[in-house]
């Protein structure tokens, strides 16, 4: 169906594991993307609800608490009610923050499954699973954790490689361990409900592959199309587990159903909630073909979205299907992944607390990295850098050059416009140029571009303002310039709608500021480009900054935060087998001066060093070249272990080698006496 023809949106944003707090990656993948959306739909007068709540099942939340002798519900009441704040103090606007463990998500996913049962829509199978005899408990997927088989990560899970985005069964792990006793599982006979997924295959080759070609994005298409011809396989829907939406059938005792199964339908569940308090039919956004059905997620949960759900909705056969599920890739944070576990992250809630004014900021960098095609980056300084350029020197600066000119000149009133020169009507036209490319990047959900555009409207005023120069002109012509600051003033009264799906905060801010109320002008997106927003003589009121620029210590104490959280996370290696004294003894480590250093000729990570060992003078070729340069180690004390057996390093006969103490990310520094001592000093 056109997109015209449709009547209302679902927008859905995925539904976060109540098992942590939220980060900056969360935001830039789902959240911030579907917010923008929704405002911009709204904005337009459309009907649009967005929906979004606490996943509270599923493994990941029962592993955490069985480490931290914990209930589940304690970690999921503490973190529903942290994200949900997070949500709301950056200004994620849901229309409800539902939650899986509600009654009525109960028996809204009790029923779906309820109705595929009788529908013969599942297959009943008996399997083989694995069993940890310690705990004595069947292990759901996220239990077994063992090598990939496919890339050879160590640390997939039962369930998926997060290194390389597979999807697996457990018992394709190579080399399987349970999480909870980290003994090898034994395999143990269970029955589950099964989806043949295979069943719709052909179907989902004509709807994905024909109809979905050109509309979804790129990277969603491709793990779809990937998947379909990779062949689909029936997979379990329910799982042995003491947590999670029973499984609604006599004898099903100890079985929940699948968190993949009730997630999914917790986004029905929420839209019934909305709707019972807001006196609406729920039934029209999911039944009715004239909703649009849009679903926002990462990328790491694409296959949930774009197959598994769809066939649900499909077997179900009440339901509509998504129209889109525009996923993001993820977002990196100074070089690393966000990691939750190594603390490694911009977590929501923190920033909001050192920046509670500056939400907006926020949005605006990470709209401007959006990792839309690829996976993308944020760091401290980019951050700075884009709110201090292009928030505060850009738009900040030409509304506020704007209105203080106004009162400057004209007692905050807006003159009212004079005869009109080409450059005037020109930039007024590019309102409505700038607002024609923002809908369409944004209805493409490009919301990179579609900001970037916002932007350039912000810069064209800019220019206006520089180069009319309405500060000189004062003195000779000031008729001239009461145009030139209504023209100024109107394309601020624009930005002011334009910024809001983007910038909520300041949009609000700088409407304040020209008196909205006042004028009664409304958010309204329609009336961007076509008409003059502001009326002659109303006053504005007083000009304040719209955007804070960012210190260049504020960044630093960021930077610092975040490496010393990481520091105090990092965990050692796994302790090696116990050794005997001679073991120790046999190996002759010496302090040794480096006194001559050089790259190693096509091999970036290498360094050859002569070193004055005391003994003699020897050459040692080493893997530090990425975190020393030659010409810094000149003259340095280090350790060797000089006994060891030369062996060929690129060529070079390498005497020995230099302790090194390595990080959990193998990041290298050299092991040196606290004080110079001579060379060949032994280490024992
Ligand atoms: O990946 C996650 O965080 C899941 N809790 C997302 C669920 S989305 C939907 F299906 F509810
Ligand atoms: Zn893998």
């Amino acid at each position: 169906m056109p997109k015209e023809k449709y009547k209302r949106t679902l927008v859905t944003a995925a539904l976060p594991y109540a098992n942590g707090p939220l980060h900056i990656g969360h935001l830039a993948g789902a959240y911030l993307p579907a917010d923008i959306y929704v405002r911009y739909l709204r904005l337009k007068g459309e009907d649009v609800v967005f929906v979004c709540g606490s996943d509270e099942h599923g493994a990941a939340i029962t592993l955490r608490a069985k480490k931290e002798g914990i209930s589940p519900r304690e970690i999921i009441d503490k973190y529903h009610s942290i994200n949900q704040k997070s949500f709301e103090d950056f200004g994620i606007s849901f229309d409800i923050y539902h939650r899986t463990s509600d009654p009525v998500h109960i028996e809204t996913s009790q029923a779906v499954f309820k109705k595929l049962h009788e529908n013969d829509k599942f297959i009943e199978k008996t399997t083989e699973q694995f069993y940890d005899t310690e705990h004595n408990m069947f292990l759901a997927d996220r239990y077994v954790m063992g090598t990939c088989p496919k890339c050879g990560y160590d640390s997939a899970y039962g369930d998926q490689c997060e290194n390389c985005g597979t999807s697996l069964n457990p018992t394709e792990l190579i080399n399987p361990k349970s999480v909870l006793s980290n003994k090898t599982p034994e395999l143990r006979e269970t029955t589950h409900w099964f989806l043949p997924m295979n069943d719709y295959q052909e179907w989902l080759e004509e709807w994905i592959i024909k109809e979905k070609k050109g509309v979804w994005k790129t990277n969603v298409y491709g793990q779809c199309k990937g998947w379909l011809t990779q062949k689909l396989q029936p997979r379990a829907m329910t799982r042995d587990l003491d947590w999670g939406v029973p499984v609604p059938l006599e004898g099903a005792e100890g079985k929940v159903l699948y968190v993949w199964l009730d997630a999914p339908i917790g986004y029905i569940s929420a839209t019934k909630a909305w709707a019972e308090t807001h006196n609406k039919d729920w039934e029209k956004y999911w039944k009715s073909e004239d909703t649009r059905l849009l679903h926002f997620i990462g990328k790491d949960n694409i296959v949930f979205h774009a197959i598994i759900f769809p066939i649900i909705l499909k077997a179900h056969g009440d339901f509509i299907l998504p129209e889109n599920v525009p996923a993001n890739n993820f977002l990196n944070l100074e070089g690393k992944k966000i990691s939750t576990s190594r603390d490694w992250a911009v977590w929501v809630g923190e920033y909001m607390n050192d920046f509670p004014e500056q939400g907006d900021a926020l949005r605006y960098v990470l709209t401007a990295i959006a990792p839309e095609t690829s996976d993308s980056e944020f760091t401290w300084k980019d951050f700075q850098q884009r709110n201090n350029s292009e928030l505060v020197a850009t738009l900040g600066n030409f509304v506020h050059r704007t209105l203080v000119l106004t009162h400057k000149y004209f007692e905050g009133k807006v003159q009212p416009k004079g005869t009109m020169a080409v450059y005037d009507k020109q930039v007024l036209e590019a309102v409505g140029i700038q607002k024609q490319k923002i809908e369409q990047a944004i209805e493409n959900f490009h919301f990179r571009d579609a900001q970037y555009e916002l932007l350039e409207l912000a810069r064209i005023g800019n220019k206006y303002l520089a180069d009319t120069e309405p500060w000189k002109l004062i003195k000779e012509d000031k008729e001239l310039v009461g145009t030139i600051l209504n023209v100024a003033s109107q394309l601020s009264a624009n930005l002011a709608i334009l910024m809001r799906p983007f910038l909520p905060k300041a949009a609000e801010k700088l409407a304040y500021m020209l008196n909205f109320d006042y004028l009664s002008t409304v958010f309204d997106w329609e009336k961007v480009g076509k008409e003059d927003l502001l009326t002659p003589f109303v006053p504005f009121r007083e000009a304040e900054l719209l955007f804070e620029k960012i210190e260049d210590k504020t960044v630093a104490a960021q930077l610092e935060k975040l490496e010393q959280k990481a520091l105090a996370n990092q965990k050692p290696k796994e302790a090696k087998s116990e050794i005997k004294f001679e073991d120790f003894q046999s190996m002759d480590i010496r302090v040794a001066t480096i006194t001559a250093a050089e790259k190693v000729k096509k091999a970036n990570k290498l360094l050859q060093l002569t070193l004055q060992t005391g003994l003699d003078t020897r050459t040692v070729v080493s893997g530090i070249a990425a975190y020393y340069k030659p010409e810094d180690i000149i003259g340095k004390q280090v350790c060797v272990l000089v006994n060891l057996a030369p062996r060929k390093i690129r060529g070079i006969e390498s005497q020995g080698m230099i302790l090194m103490a390595e990080d959990k990310d193998g990041k290298l520094a050299f092991v040196s006496p606290s004080q110079a001592v001579s060379d060949g000093s032994t280490i024992a």
